[in-house]
């Protein structure tokens, strides 16, 4: 009989995925870079659907780093590909899961045909109340912020005046202003570093680290982080009352 599966006391609502360790997975297999890729594509099936069945309300993942343009070109194009492969097969379960699609990053840099694939994913999605799956593309942590910093300049010339400005005012200049608060950010592939990902979002965001390469990070994997993260005594800064 299979085990019942585990009921969490506390689930993070925003989870943030760096899933590292594609090409490791491989080159382990004697298979090539780009078959680590495809492994990974599935995983991030698996993983967002286990999210969006647990409960959880929000689950960004980092897909293309802005820092991954210095990867040579013929991987840069593979993992373009694949992302439009993904997007477009991936709508119909999205839809059955109830999950929707949206994408953060410098989105107007990416080819037009993976534009196309994005803004049709989010517009047939839109309605779907479940889960919110966040793609990170052409993403960098750094430049959220000071993209959000012209924003914020901008509006100020037009309205001729600097409004007051707070950390909530200024978070409504992210990229999604909605997914301001990380819970969770694992990291996959056993490097231990945030690698320009929601640095604003993961200001309290809890850590966790795995070794297992991002195509090895199943569901038994994501239940060992949402066990160990039920467990945190998360205070914010304050204490917590005895
Ligand atoms: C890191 O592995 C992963 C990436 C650079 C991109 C993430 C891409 C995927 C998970 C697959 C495609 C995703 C979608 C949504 C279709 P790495 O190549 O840096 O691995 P390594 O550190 O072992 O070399």
């Amino acid at each position: 009989m299979p085990a019942a599966a585990p009921t969490f006391s506390t689930l993070p609502r925003h989870i943030a995925v760096i899933m590292d360790g594609n090409g490791r997975w491989a080159e382990l297999k004697g298979l090539p870079r780009h078959k680590g890729h495809e492994a990974g594509a599935r995983t991030v099936r698996t993983i967002t659907e286990e999210c969006a069945r647990l409960g959880v309300g929000r689950l960004t993942l980092y897909a293309f780093s802005a820092e991954n343009w210095k990867r040579p070109k013929r991987e840069i194009d593979f993992l373009m590909k694949l992302l439009k492969r993904y997007l477009a097969g991936e709508r119909p379960t999205l839809m059955k899961n109830g999950i929707r699609f949206t994408a953060i990053g410098r989105l107007h840099e990416l080819s037009p045909e993976v534009l196309a694939e994005i803004e049709k994913t989010k517009a047939i999605t839109r309605e779907n109340p479940k889960m919110t799956m966040t793609l990170a593309l052409n993403y960098g942590g750094r430049g959220e912020i000071v993209d959000a910093a012209r924003e914020f300049a901008g509006d100020a010339l037009r309205r001729g005046k600097v409004p007051e400005l707070t950390e909530d005012e200024f978070a409504k200049y992210l990229y999604d202003p909605a997914g301001a608060e990380v819970d969770l950010l694992i990291r996959t592939g056993g490097d231990h570093r945030v690698s320009n990902f929601l640095l604003w979002e993961s200001s309290y965001a809890e850590l966790w680290f795995t070794k297992a390469f991002w195509p090895d990070f199943g569901i038994p994997q994501l239940h060992e982080a949402l066990g160990d993260f039920a467990k945190r005594d998360r205070r914010f800064g304050g204490l917590t009352e005895r």
